[in-house]
C-alpha cells in the first residue's frame, strides 16, 4: 500500500506541476481535466465502478462482490483540485488513502459496506468566489441565481458559463442536489496544513470540528486622473480607499480573538504607474470557529468601507460570497477513528481544523469524520508543502480500520434488529 500510494501522489503531482515544485490545478482547466481522467484509470484499477458526476467529481464505487444490497453507504475521499502555486498534498493525499483502504479492505475480503471513493472538485474556491462545488452540489445545491452570481475571480466568467463550456450541464448540477442523503457517512482524509502534529510529534490528528468560512468581495470606485497634475485632495483614488479597508480587516482580525482574516487576491484598474486607480476589488476570507464573532467583524468592516468610500467620494460594493457555519465531526465517528488509531498503536490528539474541508459541508448532513496527517514545518498552500508518506500510509490504515469497525457494528445492528 505505502508505495502505491507514494507512486500516486507522484504521478498525481504532475498535473499542473511548477516550476518550484508546487502545484497550480484549477478546475475546469487542462490539468484538472488530465488528473480526472488519470483518477478514472486508477479507481478502475483498484477494482471500482468509476464514472463522473456534473460538476466534474470523479466517484469510484467499490461493488460487494456477493452482490448484496442494502448496505450501508459510506463515502470517502477529499478534493482534487489545488490552490495557485500549492503544495502536491492538499486534497490528493484524501483522495489516494480513501481509494487505497476501500480497495485493502476489500482484498482482506471487507463485507457489510458499500464504500465509494470521492475525487471532489472545486474545493478550494480558488478560481471562483466560492468553493466546495462537488459538496454543495450533493447538500443545499445551487440555482440559477448561484450559477449567474458566482464568477471567476480573473475572467469574470460565470460558473454556469464555465460549467457549460466544459461538458458539465448545470441542469445536472441542480439535480444532484440532497444526493447526500443516500448516504450514511463521511470520512476524510487530509494533511493538517498546520504545525500542531508535527511539533508535537503525533502521527494522527482525529479532527473535532472544522471552522467556520467568510467571504467577501469588496470593489471600491473612484475616478481615473492623471497622476502628476491632480492635487492629492481632489482625487478619487479607489486605491486609498481599499487600502485603509485591508488595514483595517487586519487590525481588527488581530484585535478579535478565534478569528483570522486575509486580504488574499486583488485587482487594481487601470493598474498603470500614472493613472490614480478607478476600481479596486479585493476578496476578504475570514475563519473562526465562532460564527457571531464573524458576522461582528464583518458587519464592522462592511461600515468602515462605507466610510472610505464616503470620506474619498467614491463608492463601494460589499457583497459577502460564501458563508459556512463551523460545524462539529460526528461524537460516533471521533470515537471509531480514535479506537482505529489505538488498535493501529500510532499516537494521536484530538483537534480542531482551522482550514476548510468538504467534511464541513457533509457534516452538516450525514455524520462526518476526519483524520489529519502531520505537515512537515506546518506548511501547506505553498510548493514546500510535505507530508511523510509513511505518516500517510498510516493514516490509509487507520481509515481501513475504521471500515472493519464500521462494518462490524453495522452487522451488529442489523442482527439485533432482526
Ligand atoms: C482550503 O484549503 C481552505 O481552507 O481554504
Ligand atoms: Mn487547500
Ligand atoms: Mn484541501
Amino acid at each position: 500500500m505505502t508505495d502505491r500510494i507514494a507512486e500516486t501522489l507522484e504521478k498525481l503531482s504532475a498535473f499542473g506541476r511548477t516550476a518550484d515544485g508546487g502545484v497550480t490545478r484549477l478546475p475546469f482547466t487542462a490539468e484538472s481535466e488530465a488528473a480526472a481522467q488519470f483518477l478514472l484509470q486508477y479507481f478502475r484499477e483498484a477494482g471500482f465502478r468509476a464514472f463522473r458526476d456534473a460538476t466534474g467529481a470523479v466517484h469510484g464505487i467499490s461493488e460487494d462482490p456477493a452482490g448484496a444490497a442494502d448496505l450501508p453507504r459510506i463515502l470517502i475521499g477529499s478534493h482534487y483540485d489545488s490552490v495557485v502555486n500549492g503544495g502536491r498534498f492538499d486534497g490528493v493525499t484524501g483522495v489516494v488513502c480513501a481509494a487505497e483502504a476501500v480497495r485493502a479492505y476489500r482484498e482482506a475480503g471487507g463485507r457489510g459496506l458499500s464504500p465509494e471513493v470521492i475525487a471532489t472538485n472545486d474545493e478550494e474556491g480558488v478560481r471562483f468566489s466560492r468553493g466546495f462545488l462537488t459538496s454543495t452540489a450533493m447538500c443545499d445545491g445551487f440555482s440559477d441565481r448561484d450559477f449567474a452570481e458566482i464568477v471567476d475571480l480573473e475572467t469574470g466568467e460565470t460558473l454556469g458559463q464555465v460549467l457549460a463550456a466544459h461538458g458539465c450541464d448545470p441542469e445536472a448540477v441542480k439535480a444532484m442536489k440532497d444526493s447526500i442523503s443516500g448516504y450514511d457517512a463521511f470520512l476524510e482524509v487530509h494533511i493538517e496544513q498546520g504545525p500542531v502534529l508535527y511539533k508535537n510529534g503525533e502521527q494522527i490528528g482525529v479532527v473535532t470540528g472544522i471552522n467556520g468560512i467568510r467571504r467577501f468581495l469588496v470593489t471600491f470606485r473612484g475616478e481615473a486622473n492623471h497622476a502628476g497634475s491632480t492635487p492629492m485632495n481632489l482625487r478619487k483614488d479607489a486605491f486609498y480607499m481599499a487600502a485603509q479597508v485591508v488595514q483595517y480587516v487586519y487590525d481588527e482580525a488581530l484585535r478579535t480573538e478565534g478569528v483570522v482574516a486575509t486580504v488574499g487576491h486583488a485587482e487594481i484598474f487601470p493598474n498603470a504607474q500614472n493613472v490614480i486607480p478607478c476600481e479596486v476589488t479585493f476578496t476578504i476570507d475570514m475563519r473562526s470557529a465562532d460564527d457571531g464573532r464573524m458576522e461582528t467583524l464583518a458587519e464592522k468592516i462592511r461600515r468602515r468601507a462605507l466610510d472610505a468610500a464616503e470620506q474619498a467620494g467614491g463608492s463601494v460594493i460589499f457583497r459577502q460570497t460564501m458563508q459556512v457555519p463551523p460545524v462539529a465531526m460526528s461524537g460516533h465517528f471521533l470515537q471509531l477513528l480514535a479506537d482505529a488509531c489505538a488498535a493501529r498503536q500510532l499516537s494521536f490528539c484530538r483537534m480542531e481544523s482551522g482550514a476548510g474541508h468538504d467534511a464541513e459541508i457533509f457534516g452538516r448532513r450525514i455524520p462526518a469524520g476526519m483524520l489529519f496527517v502531520p505537515s512537515i514545518r506546518g506548511i501547506s498552500h505553498n510548493p514546500a508543502e510535505e507530508s511523510r508518506i509513511p505518516d500517510i500510509a498510516a493514516a490509509a490504515e487507520v481509515l481501513r480500520t475504521a471500515l472493519v469497525m464500521y462494518g462490524d457494528e453495522s452487522a451488529e445492528k442489523e442482527l439485533q434488529t432482526q
